[in-house]
Parts: C-alpha cells; sequence; structure tokens
C-alpha cells in the first residue's frame, strides 16, 4: 500500500486521544488553537519515497510537485530535500520556491495566461522549462526572452484528447478545454518556433489529464499518444523532443469508497506504455500535487453550537469550514473526520458537521457517524493537506489558520496564525473619509 492509498497519516495513533506524528492532537489544539492545518512529515517523506521507488527502474524520470496543491516554504524545503523539482502557476508560487532556495533549474512554469510580469520574473530567477500553452504566450515569451537575450527551454502543452475522471475517462478527438494546444496546433505553432520564435528553445511535450484520477489506463494511453506524437514531430518538422510531462492527477483516500491505485501501479502502467510505444526512451516529468501532500494533512476544528431541526437532524457547528476548506462546497467533496477526545465512546449518533461561515452550503461532512458531540470537543477530519490553505479564503473576515508540523513526537509551526490586524493591513482609507478626531 501506498501512502496515496491510507485515509489517514500514516503515524495516526489512537492512544488516550489521536495521535499524528506522536504528537497528541487536542495538545495541538489547545497550544496552537482551532481551526488548526497539521501536516505529518512522516507521510509525506513516505510517499516521496514511494514515488522514486516506483519509478526507480526508469532512469530519466523527474519528479516535480505541483505546488499548488500546497506551496509554504517548509513544505517546498522537504520536498527540495527529496530530491523533487516543482511545478508553479504563479509568480506567488515561483517566490515561494525562490526564497525557499531551490535551484530554480528544477522548475517548471505553467498556466493558461501568464502574465508579462510573471514571465520577466521567471526568466530573472532562471526557471528551468516553461510549459507554452497557447499561440499568444509563445509570442510574448520569445519577446520578452529576446529582450532580455535569454533563451527560454520550452515543453508545448498540448490536450491529447483524454479526460480522465475519478471513475471513468473519455477518449474524444477534440477537447473543450482552456489549456493547451489540441493536437490539430501543434504542427503550426512547431512551424513558428522554428521560423519566427528564435529565443525558444523546444524540448518536450506536456499533457495533464485530471485530478483525483482511480484509472491508469488513462495514464497509458496519455503516454501511447504523447509518444506517437514526438514520433510524428521527428518525421514531419525533424525535431527530436526528448522530453515528455505527463502531468499529475493520481487520486487520493478521502473515505472508504475510494479506491485510488498505488504509486507503483501508476509507475507500472506509464513504464510499459513507454517500452512498448517509444523508440527512444524520453526524459519523463511527473508532477503530482494532491497525492504528495493530501494524505499527511488533517484538520482539527472545535464542536460549537448545535441544533436539532423538525424531522431530527442534528448540526453540530464547528469553527472553521469553506473558507479553510472550500472543497465540499465547490466539488461536493467527501471527508471522513474522527473526534480527538472520544475515542473509547461506543455510542455514536449520526450529525452533520456544519461550518461557521454564513452560507447555508458551507457544510463539512453530511450525516457522519460520530460519538455524541458536545461543544468543546476536538475533530479531526483527514485527507485536508492538498487543495485546503491553497484555496483557504477570508470569507466573512475570518482570519486563516495556522499550519504545524509534526514529527516524532514534536510539533514546528509552519504557518502563523493569521491576526485581526493582518486582515486590515492592506485596507486604506481615503482622507476625506478618515474620521477627525
Ligand atoms: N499538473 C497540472 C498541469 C495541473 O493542472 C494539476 C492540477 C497538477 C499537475 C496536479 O494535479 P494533482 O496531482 O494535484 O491532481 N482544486 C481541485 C484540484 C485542481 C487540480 C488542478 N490541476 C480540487 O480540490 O480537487
Amino acid at each position: 500500500m501506498s501512502e496515496n492509498q491510507s485515509i489517514k497519516p500514516i503515524t495516526t495513533e489512537e492512544r488516550n486521544n489521536l495521535t499524528i506524528g506522536g504528537c497528541d492532537l487536542a495538545e495541538l489544539a489547545k497550544i496552537y488553537g482551532t481551526p488548526l492545518y497539521v501536516i505529518d512529515e512522516a507521510t509525506l517523506r513516505g510517499i516521496c519515497k514511494s514515488y522514486k521507488t516506483a519509478f526507480k527502474d526508469y532512469k530519466n524520470i523527474k519528479m516535480m510537485y505541483a505546488c499548488k496543491a500546497l506551496c509554504t516554504s517548509a513544505i517546498i524545503r522537504i520536498l527540495d530535500e527529496e530530491g523533487f523539482g516543482f511545478d508553479t502557476v504563479s509568480a506567488g508560487e515561483i517566490y515561494t520556491v525562490y526564497k525557499s532556495g531551490v535551484d530554480m533549474k528544477k522548475v517548471l512554469f505553467n498556466g493558461n495566461n501568464k502574465s508579462k510580469k510573471e514571465i520577466e520574473l521567471a526568466l530573472e530567477y532562471g526557471v528551468g522549462r516553461f510549459s507554452v500553452d497557447n499561440f499568444y504566450e509563445a509570442c510574448l515569451l520569445n519577446e520578452i526572452a529576446s529582450e532580455k537575450n535569454k533563451t527560454a527551454e520550452i515543453l508545448l502543452r498540448i490536450t491529447p484528447g483524454i479526460e480522465c475522471h475519478t471513475h471513468n475517462y473519455i477518449k474524444t478527438g477534440q477537447t473543450d478545454s482552456k489549456f493547451g494546444f489540441d493536437l490539430t496546433q501543434i504542427d503550426e505553432i512547431i512551424s513558428l518556433i522554428k521560423s519566427e520564435y528564435k529565443n525558444l528553445h523546444l524540448k518536450g511535450l506536456h499533457a495533464h489529464i485530471g485530478s483525483q484520477i482511480f484509472e491508469t489506463q488513462c495514464y497509458y494511453d496519455e503516454v501511447e499518444i504523447l509518444i506517437k506524437e514526438i514520433s510524428r514531430i521527428k518525421k514531419q518538422h525533424g525535431i527530436e523532443l526528448k522530453e515528455m510531462n505527463i502531468g499529475g492527477g493520481l487520486g487520493v483516500r478521502y473515505t472508504t469508497t475510494d479506491n485510488p491505485p498505488s504509486v507503483s501501479i501508476l509507475a507500472e502502467a506509464v513504464t510499459e506504455a513507454m517500452h512498448k510505444y517509444a523508440l527512444e526512451i524520453p526524459t519523463i516529468y511527473i508532477e503530482p500535487g494532491r497525492s504528495i501532500i493530501s494524505p499527511s494533512g488533517v484538520t482539527l476544528y472545535k464542536a460549537g453550537s448545535s441544533k436539532i431541526v423538525p424531522g431530527g437532524k442534528k448540526y453540530v457547528a464547528v469553527d472553521g469550514g469553506m473558507a479553510d476548506n472550500p472543497r465540499p462546497s465547490m466539488y461536493q467533496a467527501k471527508y471522513t473526520a474522527q473526534v480527538v477526545n472520544k475515542l473509547n465512546h461506543s455510542q455514536t449518533e449520526t450529525v452533520t458537521l456544519a461550518g461557521r461561515f454564513c452560507e447555508s452550503g458551507d457544510i463539512l461532512i453530511e450525516n457522519i457517524e460520530l460519538p455524541p458531540l458536545e461543544a468543546g470537543d476536538i475533530i479531526c477530519v483527514f485527507n485536508t493537506g492538498a487543495y485546503n490553505y491553497s484555496m483557504a479564503s477570508n470569507y466573512n473576515r475570518v482570519e486563516k489558520p495556522a499550519m504545524v508540523l509534526v514529527n516524532n513526537s514534536h510539533s514546528d509551526i509552519i504557518i502563523y496564525r493569521e491576526t485581526l490586524d493582518d486582515l486590515i493591513s492592506k485596507d486604506c482609507i481615503p482622507d476625506r473619509l478618515k474620521k477627525n478626531d
């Protein structure tokens, strides 16, 4: 089993209270307050090792972490130590990675509408690869690179005509996607690069077929399409592309009904397709986000008010919700939770965990069986490492939670809790509105 197949961090233990990384979660809630994001270093390093082991026989593999899942300086440091590169999509992510001391050659800059300012920054910091998404960007990147007397090493982002969702996937000739060149546009962009865009150096192709993927067949098909395209490009344009980025997307187990494949099964599908179709084995980039960071993260909440509505349904409100985890309200995402301080309660009741934000749709978990909750109980929601903090907002002007890293019975803060002053720190009052005391 690899870590992405586990709902809980691998160090989770039931002692007096629930513990992760040897740290009592009720204690952590007391020390750092709630809501609190907790990241288990052992699970994170474990999944990094699973990826490295799974692909160890494939010599030309480059592991990139998709920063969009969770981008903080300490997390970047761990991934850097584990030998990962970084897939970034904004100046903010590039800046975080740069400030964390990463060799910028290991960084790829992705995105469908990179701004001039972002491209300038990326060139200045020397990011290793640009994934060029469209005609406009190719022209802009070439222009900025030539102004700076630099050459940008690029991959072309293509839409391979595969759409892969959790439980099924489709292959379509034509893909309706805002990302990338479709297969019919590749010849035109390559001709432009050859004839006009002298400051772009084309190294390979890039695709990403979806997220929270449970089927490895779609990776197999993706690799086949990319390889066939690479050999067609060689024949037609005389350009040898030696790199191929297959994106991210491996799923995780939010609830017992989710059954994602292990990293080694994914690696088998990729390498099998590679050996079947490729005459010369290219360098593969793989850029997972969710499967790397999600299982190592949990969020702690404190139970507060509760109510029973006519018909008997019981709501218990927690002190966070859609601002720290927008996934249930955005995608109807399901989560698993446990009460940290009531491990030995045999009795359970069905409750709906509601968030504290002013929207009826702010429900964290619908109809979950938990021991009867009282105000002050600490609830641990599992698998919140990815796309929780990274998509968090200050809705209702609520401070974003802190994040701690746990390991070997020790906890370190890696993001401070926002303060009320942080919330107004960017506010300005025009002179004419200022109150004269
Ligand atoms: N590479 C590219 C080009 C991507 O667009 C993405 C994710 C990844 C890699 C990483 O995919 P992962 O391994 O994390 O599935 N907010 C959504 C997920 C959006 C994913 C966007 N792209 C969620 O919370 O489910």
